[in-house]
């Protein structure tokens, strides 16, 4: 069990996901797509629109986790309406602030998204991808139901180093 609430952000707390986004960029550049350069070029918009979008489950869903009123970790999920993709999600944007891993929060925000996406009828798979190298979310995912399908070779070059990418899906129905 985990000391932190799981909460769907309100869109005036904008401010907060974004310094949770830049500090998970910034802290752990090998776990995410994203460069922390590029993210702190967003308007302000983009982050206001994205946690609009979240809250109103607009081809989107974020959960956070809170402890006594800050935002000390964070997970997304997002879908298309394309017929051929709808039944498929994806998870993206895991991160639990270095001093409160190790408590189930990281498995708290995953499993609250799945059950969010379980009750969306057209969702069948979740998707993901995780940097190889990166243990401990390979665990996690795993310990949440998914399982690997295949790897990226090189997928991501950060600062001249390679770093291959490891895609896991989990079966919702
Ligand atoms: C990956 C991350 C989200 C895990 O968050 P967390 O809150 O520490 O995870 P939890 O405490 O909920 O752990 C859940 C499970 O994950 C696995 N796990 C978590 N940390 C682990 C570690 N350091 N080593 C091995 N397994 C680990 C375990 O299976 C654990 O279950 P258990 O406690 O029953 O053994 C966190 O380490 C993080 O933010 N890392 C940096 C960003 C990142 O890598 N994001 C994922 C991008 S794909």
């Amino acid at each position: 069990m985990t000391e932190a609430l799981i909460i769907v952000l309100h869109p005036s707390r904008w401010g907060e996901a974004k310094a949770l986004r830049l500090q998970a960029l910034e802290n752990d550049p090998l776990a995410f797509a994203t460069s922390y350069e590029e993210a702190l070029e967003y308007a302000d918009e983009v982050w206001r629109t994205r946690t609009k979008a979240a809250f109103e489950r607009e081809g989107a869903i974020a959960l956070y986790a809170e402890v006594d009123g800050t935002l000390v970790g964070m997970a997304g999920a997002g879908w298309s309406d394309r017929r051929k993709t709808r039944h498929v999600a994806e998870v993206y944007a895991v991160y639990v602030k270095p001093n409160h891993r190790g408590k189930g929060i990281g498995a708290a925000l995953v499993q609250g998204l799945l059950d969010e996406l379980k009750a969306l009828p057209q969702i069948e798979k979740v998707k993901l991808s995780v940097t190889g190298s990166n243990e401990a979310a390979v665990a996690l995912y795993r310990r949440l139901g998914f399982e690997a399908v295949g790897n990226a070779r090189r997928a991501l070059k950060i600062d001249g180093r390679y770093y291959d990418l490891h895609y896991m899906e989990l079966w919702l129905r």
